[in-house]
């Protein structure tokens, strides 16, 4: 326990802890960096991790801490406007998650953590402003740290966007790879990736591994400067857990028990809440644990809904691989579903009520239709897309098209970047426009399927731009007469100091 003397002194005007109550060893706490996320008008999560020893269980003592935070109106520190202290203990890996409340909107401010005789790095975080006339965005996804460096990181850190969006992969929850130079033939084309760096461990299962993992990824310098740099808002993948997984079903259900599975999972949410700014902790019940990503933020002309599409995702049908397996009878079933119906419900709300110009729907996977043939009668496709639950996406673009302003499909996933319309009929690009679907390739995991999606392009007219072949991000701004998407790429993802730069910009005006 901590002493109430303390507590009541850190709580006083001069939020003084004693350097003896904190300092446990000559290690430097904040290994980590600092990061914010969660932004509102009025409001924003802030987020370190004491982990002097960060890569064998963060190496802090078992016991109640106090940590110190400070906020100011400049990056020099010296107009505070809120300062604080709270408690972490070894329950969430001495991670610590601070939500202000009472900030200005649309506002910039600079905060630091303090323990023992360690200050943080100074991190930039920003309110929302719903009466803002832009707003500018980062989508981020797809990090494996063993196939490159994290160049495109440190590209957002200096943009510093409104806000970077994070539509999952953070990590990886694969074992090691040997360095060095791989080669693959894909659609009769070769492509070349260098395996850089190593994971730090076998493929992981338990809380400590993948808080392991989570340190591991944490400790690149670009990637600490990029949640330096700006607020974030995260939603996982698969890989923060499982390849493929869906709801309660891993990828490999011969290989995992139901109750292995589960016990897997929450040891998976609970780290990614220790590493992240989110509002809320996991929650148990039974043995089925969950976590709130899914959520709405206004960003100027944006309405931003950020979905969750693992997490209530029936199973994918027709075969793991692909192409899957066809003909497939499942597809029909409208209870396919990538969102659960409480989610759905939800967004479907959020659209019908938003008044906003644009109305984002950021999420995982490719939404619009992507066949991999040209011919029609040989249906190839990615069934852990939107094209495996063709009825839940029919209903989505069915409410999209009754009368929402502008909407915009975010996608991450698929390793490859992409610009393409959704029409009242997907597969028919003769039928209505309903919404534009911008694909961020990946900050550094490979798409050694690339030459299948580049050869394929042309079996899909309502596609306009492809690049599989690189790493990077994508940009999006927003203000009152365009959306403009720019796909930036790295030009040597295995060089960290590699330059990054423009492969193309789409700008589109009303729908
Ligand atoms: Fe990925």
């Amino acid at each position: 326990m901590f002493s109430r003397r303390l507590f009541l002194a850190a709580a006083g005007s001069t939020l003084w802890v004693p350097a003896s109550a904190n300092a446990h060893s000559g290690h430097y706490h904040f290994t980590l960096g600092v990061a914010s996320g969660s932004p509102r008008a009025t409001s924003v999560v802030l987020w370190t991790r004491l982990a002097p020893d960060p890569l064998n269980g963060g190496g802090m003592p078992v016991g109640p801490v106090m940590v110190r935070y400070r906020v100011c109106l400049d990056e020099g520190m010296r107009r505070t406007v809120q300062e604080g202290v709270v408690m972490t203990s070894e329950a969430k890996a001495h991670s610590v998650h601070v939500t202000l409340n009472g900030l200005e909107p649309g506002r910039e401010y600079w905060y630091q953590f303090y323990f023992g005789e360690d200050e943080s790095p100074i991190g930039r975080t920003k309110t929302t402003d719903p009466k803002a006339t832009s707003a500018t965005f980062a989508i981020a996804n797809c990090q494996a740290w063993e196939t490159g460096h994290y160049a495109a990181y440190r590209d957002i850190a200096e943009w510093a966007p409104d806000c970077v969006i994070h539509l999952g992969d953070y990590i990886y929850e694969g074992g090691t790879s040997e360095l060095g130079v791989r080669r693959r033939t894909n659609a009769g084309t070769q492509i070349e990736y260098e395996v850089v760096r190593k994971h730090n461990s076998d493929e992981i299962t338990t809380l400590y591994d993948y808080r392991n993992r989570y340190a591991l990824y944490r400790s690149d310098p670009h990637l600490q400067a990029a949640h330096a740099a700006a607020p974030w808002i995260v939603s996982m993948d698969d890989h923060e857990v499982d390849n493929n997984w869906a709801g309660g079903t891993p990828q490999d259900p011969d290989k995992q028990t139901a109750l292995e599975f589960a016990v897997r999972k929450l040891a998976a949410f609970q780290a990614y809440y220790e590493h992240m700014p989110l509002e809320q902790p996991p929650t148990l019940n039974g043995l089925a644990g969950h976590l709130q990503m899914y959520g709405a933020y206004q960003f100027g002309p944006a309405r931003l809904n950020l979905l969750d599409t693992r997490q209530y995702r029936s199973d994918q049908v027709c075969g793991q691989g692909f192409p899957a397996d066809f003909p497939c009878e499942a597809l029909e079933n409208p209870a396919l579903s990538m969102t659960g119906i409480a989610q759905e419900k939800w967004l479907l709300e959020q659209l019908k009520k938003s008044d906003a110009k644009y109305n984002v729907i950021a999420q995982q996977t490719w939404f619009a239709p992507y066949r991999y043939s040209e011919n029609p009668a040989s249906r190839t496709w990615n069934m852990d897309q939107w094209d495996g639950y063709p009825l839940q996406r029919q209903r989505l673009i069915d409410a999209m098209a009754d009368d929402v302003s502008n909407p915009i499909v975010l996608s991450g996933d698929w390793h490859c970047a992409s610009a393409m319309t959704v029409h009242k009929d997907p597969e028919n690009a003769k039928s209505d426009r309903v919404a534009h679907n911008f694909a961020a390739t990946s900050i550094s995991s490979v798409c050694s399927w690339s030459p299948s999606v580049a050869q394929a392009q042309s079996a899909n007219p309502h596609v306009s731009y492809v690049n599989g072949e690189q790493r990077g991000y994508l940009r999006c701004v927003a203000d009152s007469q365009n959306w403009t998407s720019t796909y930036r790429t790295v030009a040597n993802p295995s060089d960290s100091a590699s330059k990054v730069g423009t492969d193309t910009e789409i700008r589109v005006r009303d729908i």
